[in-house]
């Protein structure tokens, strides 16, 4: 596949078959994305590969506290945790996350009723030692530190379907990192970035749906005329 097709039919895969993922698949998948870019070329992501049941089963729970969590706020028309929102009105949807979990119970499951059975999980860690955050000092949420890890995950995600795998990058467990530190052996300067779920997948859909360019990319202001085509 060519690397224009990769890059526009690459879809969130979340289900998977029973195949296991070979160890060497992984350290393929890996070898290919620490080319990534990073700011500096600090190279600041690591990389947990979570095999051991009690660690899994740790993820799981905190993978299912954040997501009903998710699914209450987006229930209630809120971008879930956006950096600008109602924080009233997002505090009142969380309270309702309990519903979301038990309407879950009752069905047969998803990825995150499922999480600890994922052939692969990788947990993506940053060292905060070796981020250029050049917005970290301004008066705003920072975003500039993730823009040295997530290249990384994308690249994961992108060998990996190279090699017919499939997989998401999650975030959901960043909310329980305190409490994950231990069991992975995190010190104060390291934060979680995500957790990669990989596999073979069930399905490969390729059909993405995205936003047309004129949507999100002007000229000179961001109130310009809209890049369109000529
Ligand atoms: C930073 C980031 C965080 C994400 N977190 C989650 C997550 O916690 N759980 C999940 O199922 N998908 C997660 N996703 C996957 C997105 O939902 C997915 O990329 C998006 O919906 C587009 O899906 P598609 O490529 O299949 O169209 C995340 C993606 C990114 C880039």
């Amino acid at each position: 596949m060519d690397l224009l097709s990769a890059l526009r039919t690459t879809a969130a895969i979340r289900e998977f078959d029973d195949r296991a993922v070979d160890v060497d698949v992984v350290h393929e998948l890996l070898e290919t994305a620490r080319f990534a870019p990073s700011g500096g070329n600090r190279q600041a992501w690591r990389v947990i590969v979570v095999n051991n049941e009690d660690q899994r089963a740790l993820l799981g729970d905190a993978y299912r506290k954040g997501w009903y969590e998710y699914l209450a706020q987006g229930a209630a028309g809120l971008v879930p945790w956006a950096p600008v929102t109602n924080r009233e009105a997002e505090r009142e949807a969380i309270s309702n996350a309990a519903a979301f979990r038990e309407m879950a119970e009752q069905g047969s499951g998803g990825m995150a009723e499922h999480l600890e059975a994922a052939p692969v999980l990788l947990l993506l860690v940053a060292d905060l030692r070796f981020l250029a955050t050049v917005d970290r000092d301004l008066d705003r949420y920072t975003l500039v530190g993730g823009g040295s890890i997530y290249p990384f995950a994308w690249s994961v995600l992108l060998a990996a379907r190279a090699f017919g795998l499939g997989g998401v990058l999650t975030t959901m467990v960043v909310n329980q990192e305190e409490a994950l530190k231990q069991a992975f052996h995190l010190e104060d300067h390291h934060c979680i970035a995500g957790l990669m779920v990989l596999g073979y997948p069930m399905h490969q859909p390729t059909k993405l749906r995205r936003a047309p360019v004129s949507s999100f990319a002007t000229f000179d202001t961001l109130d310009g005329e809209p890049v369109t085509p000529h």
